[in-house]
């Protein structure tokens, strides 16, 4: 009988027969998938696993510290958070190509996560929240995208001389299950239903050159606009919805003068597979409340724009 806890169940049975008494090693990101893992990890093993969390200076608003609160404090994880925002920073300066930024986010991810890992002694497994979706499609062209960093793990992003091998407790099973199996293991259904979120971030939310006050301008639009949605009980009828930066300038008055400041879109899609979407036909009062706060709340954003292309043509994300 499949119900959340007999798979909870079954899995720690499983976990704990596979690694023993070995130590193991969590790259957590705060997504669905890393985050159950976790959860489930420290409820069959406790202390024998260790997370690393990776600030990539590209996380939406409080982010790291919410991962801090639920995991560390709250549940009693041991999680090293790596504070890592210059190393990334510094790598993408003068970058704009977006397929150029991602390789560079991939990459610092795995210098990161390595020099963390290599510090921490006896590791012998790496666990990974590999789900069944990425298990069939992991040689999707399009998904192979999305995969990136799990992908890089699987082909050895790891030092050899660690040779950790992979426990992958969610392998066969589907997203829904996994958020089922999470919201049982006690984590807030706040982070277990939330919209998918880009392994680079923010990275590629910011077009072209990614420029830490831009970061920061981005971070709290995105904030508004997410905050908003959830204050109008829109934010679980949409599959995806997020500020994207536009480094233009546009004029706006403010007082007597005329100010030129950049440029904020947002986007807000419902999917069913994120293969096709439509924009979400989000209520008119609703936008101009949001439109309102980020031009009033925000410094250095003139205006606002809406995107209205579905995928296709569009895509989801703006890079
Ligand atoms: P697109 O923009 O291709 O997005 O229509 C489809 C879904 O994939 C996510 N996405 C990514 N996820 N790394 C990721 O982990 C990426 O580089 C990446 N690019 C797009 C996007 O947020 C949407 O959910």
């Amino acid at each position: 009988l499949w119900t959340p806890s007999n798979i909870i169940d079954d899995s720690i049975a499983r976990i704990r027969e596979q690694v023993g008494g070995d130590k193991v090693l969590l790259g957590l990101s705060g997504g669905v998938d890393s985050s159950v893992v976790a959860a489930l990890l420290h409820r069959a093993i406790g202390d024998q696993l260790t997370c690393v969390f990776v600030d990539n200076g590209l996380l939406r608003l409080g982010e790291g510290d919410q991962v801090m609160r639920t995991f560390a404090n709250h549940m009693g994880v041991k999680v090293i958070r790596v504070d890592a925002e210059e190393r990334f920073l510094g790598r993408l300066k003068g970058v704009s190509d977006p397929e150029q930024k991602r390789k560079i986010i991939g990459n610092t991810f795995i210098e990161v996560f390595d020099d963390e890992a290599s510090r921490i002694e006896d590791v012998k497994w790496l666990a990974q929240g590999t789900i069944y979706p990425d298990v069939i499609e992991s040689a999707g062209a399009k998904t192979g995208k999305a995969k990136v960093i799990k992908s890089h793990h699987n082909v050895g992003g790891l030092p050899e001389e660690m040779n950790l091998s992979l426990v992958e407790p969610l392998r066969e099973l589907f997203k829904d299950e996994v958020r089922k199996i999470g919201v049982e293991l006690g984590l807030p259904s706040e982070m277990v239903y939330r919209h998918p979120f880009p392994g680079p971030g923010l990275g590629v939310r910011i077009l072209g050159e990614v420029e830490k006050d831009y970061a920061e301008t981005l971070r709290q639009a995105d904030h508004i606009f997410i905050e908003e949605l959830r204050a109008a009980d829109l934010y679980d009828q949409v599959s995806q919805a997020f500020a994207v930066f536009l480094p233009v300038r546009s004029v706006g008055v403010v007082g007597d003068n005329r100010l030129y400041a950049h440029v904020i879109a947002l986007r807000a899609v419902e999917t069913i597979d994120f293969m096709t979407a439509r924009w979400a036909h989000l209520p008119y009062d609703f936008l101009e409340r949001v439109c309102l706060r980020i031009v009033n709340e925000v410094n250095g954003v003139s205006r606002v724009v809406y995107d209205i292309t579905g995928k296709p043509p569009g895509t989801i994300e703006w890079e």
